[in-house]
């Protein structure tokens, strides 16, 4: 039988990376996706913990699920109900207590036995006479690694992550990941390759390498080298990456300044493949803030790494994370902040205030910072990364750039692409070029994306002998 799925997913992209998962997993039980929960069979919850308001947003809508649960019920029809990731992992039973309409709590270590989870329920439920048992909860961390089970990813998108590593042991103090994704893992590099090489037979031409501590990658090597090194580290793993042929594309996310190695940075300037961008969180441009953050840098490391990259790659553009307002934070460390970002000029940036989480560190600390005060350094922060932003998107007026058109637009006729650098451009395009590297001319630049017009094959070609000089000009920025 045709059953419906629903998936909603919170957070961050490794979070995409498992949905997908979820939906390749539950596709050889019937499920196809829909985006209606009123029409659902399955919905599940792929949610986040990283600040309350992520872990707010489940709650209510889990209650916007159980109106229509309800309602399934009452015309015959049933829908089960899942809550996964990471509030999944952090609360476990409690989702259950709160929400008993809740069939299954998972992780995202547990994940890959939802279909176990969902047999489980309906033995259960068959046995009940059709009335819903109590939810299961599946918060271990398994000794085996989930990935040994998943299926082969189906996707045949032109853009796609890989998740490479996961986990997290550097136990950053606001931070709730080392507890609900658990340890530090890298999948071996003969799993990736291989992956990446089905991903690319089906017609991926970007991968995005996903690991919440990503360039902490030290992978299983598919042999033993003559220098007697049994892992390979993430740079080793692009280059080898780079050889896939049809693979024009590499990115990777999110890094540690720690973990930027030499190779890993050589890479960048010898890679084509590797997209002249990284988003390298910074958190904090004061010392002792990174001190307390339990960061294990100073700015000036960080600032280093950036210097060394920029060597490498002279025209790399760079986005960071950045948190006010942690505890302890004052008026002159805000302001280290607001110099660090004056020296790096970053292309992006994510801004958040601090938010206390349940069993961190900082969450127990003393002198937490006012809400009023938070707000007015994040306006200040954004204010400045807001103008970094227009003035980099700026610097690319006049140039050509190529895009991967990977996402439909808003308007009739109208697709999305990515530059090299990470910007969005809007275009009117055929519907055949969707998931194609295009070339286009950048007309005019907004602070969240800029306007290019699509260059016809024949005036492509014509421009493709002035397009070293504008290239060149992109390296100046
Ligand atoms: N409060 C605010 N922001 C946080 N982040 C992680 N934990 C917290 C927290 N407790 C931010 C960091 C991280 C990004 C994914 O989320 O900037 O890099
Ligand atoms: Fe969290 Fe720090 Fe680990 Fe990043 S490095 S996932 S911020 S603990």
């Amino acid at each position: 039988m045709n059953k419906k799925l629903y998936i909603k997913t919170y957070g961050c992209q490794m979070n995409v990376y498992d949905s997908d998962r979820m939906v390749d997993l539950l596709k050889p039980l019937g499920y196809s996706i829909t985006e209606d929960p009123a029409e659902a069979d399955m919905a599940i919850l792929n949610t986040c913990h990283i600040r309350e308001k992520a872990e707010q947003k489940v709650y209510s809508d889990l209650g916007r699920l159980r109106q229509h649960q309800t309602k399934r019920r009452e015309s015959g029809e049933d829908m089960m109900i899942g809550v996964g990731g990471c509030v999944g992992q952090a609360e476990g039973q409690e989702i259950i207590r709160q929400a008993p309409y809740v069939s299954m709590v998972f992780g995202p270590q547990t994940y890959h036995r939802l279909p176990e989870m969902i047999a489980q329920m309906n033995r259960e439920k068959e046995k009940k006479e059709g009335k819903k048992p109590k939810g299961l909860v599946d918060t271990d961390f398994p000794l085996e690694s989930k990935f040994d089970s998943l299926p082969t990813p189906t996707s045949t998108a032109s853009s796609v992550f890989l998740s490479v590593q996961e986990g997290c042991d550097k136990f950053c103090t606001f931070c709730v990941v080392p507890y609900t994704r658990g340890a530090e893992y890298s999948r071996p590099a003969a799993d990736v390759l291989k992956e990446a090489n089905n991903l690319v037979s089906k017609g991926a031409l970007e991968i995005t390498l996903l690991g919440q501590n990503v360039n902490a990658y030290h992978g299983q090597a598919p042999y033993s080298s003559s220098h007697g090194t049994n892992e390979w580290g993430l740079g080793r793993l692009i280059y080898e990456l780079s050889q896939i042929k049809g693979l024009e594309r590499i990115r990777y996310m999110t890094s540690h300044p720690r973990d930027m190695d030499d190779e890993l940075i050589n890479a960048h300037g010898e890679v084509p493949q590797l997209m002249p961008f990284l988003h390298l969180p910074v958190q904090s441009g004061s010392d002792s803030i990174l001190e307390a953050m339990n960061r294990k840098h100073k700015a000036r490391d960080y600032l280093e790494v950036i210097e060394k990259l920029r060597k490498a790659r002279s025209d790399i553009a760079f986005s960071s994370d950045f948190i006010v307002g942690f505890p302890g934070e004052r008026e002159d460390d805000h302001k280290a902040t607001l110099d660090l970002i004056r020296q790096v000029k970053y292309a992006q940036a994510y801004s958040f205030k601090y938010s206390k989480r349940p069993g961190t560190p900082a969450g127990a600390m003393e002198l937490q910072v006012d809400e009023e005060v938070k707000s007015r350094r994040l306006h200040e922060l954004q204010g400045l990364l807001n103008e970094q932003q227009l003035s980099f998107n700026r610097s690319m007026v006049g140039t050509i750039q190529v895009i991967l058109l990977d996402r439909k637009g808003k308007h009739k006729g109208q697709m999305i692409g990515k530059t090299p650098y990470m910007q969005s451009v809007p275009v009117t395009a055929p519907e055949s070029l969707f998931g194609k590297l295009v070339k286009v001319r950048l007309e005019s630049a907004h602070e969240n994306s800029l306007v290019g017009a699509l260059l016809s094959s024949d005036s492509a070609n014509a421009m493709f002998s002035h397009m070293s000089e504008s290239l060149e000009r992109n390296d100046e920025v």
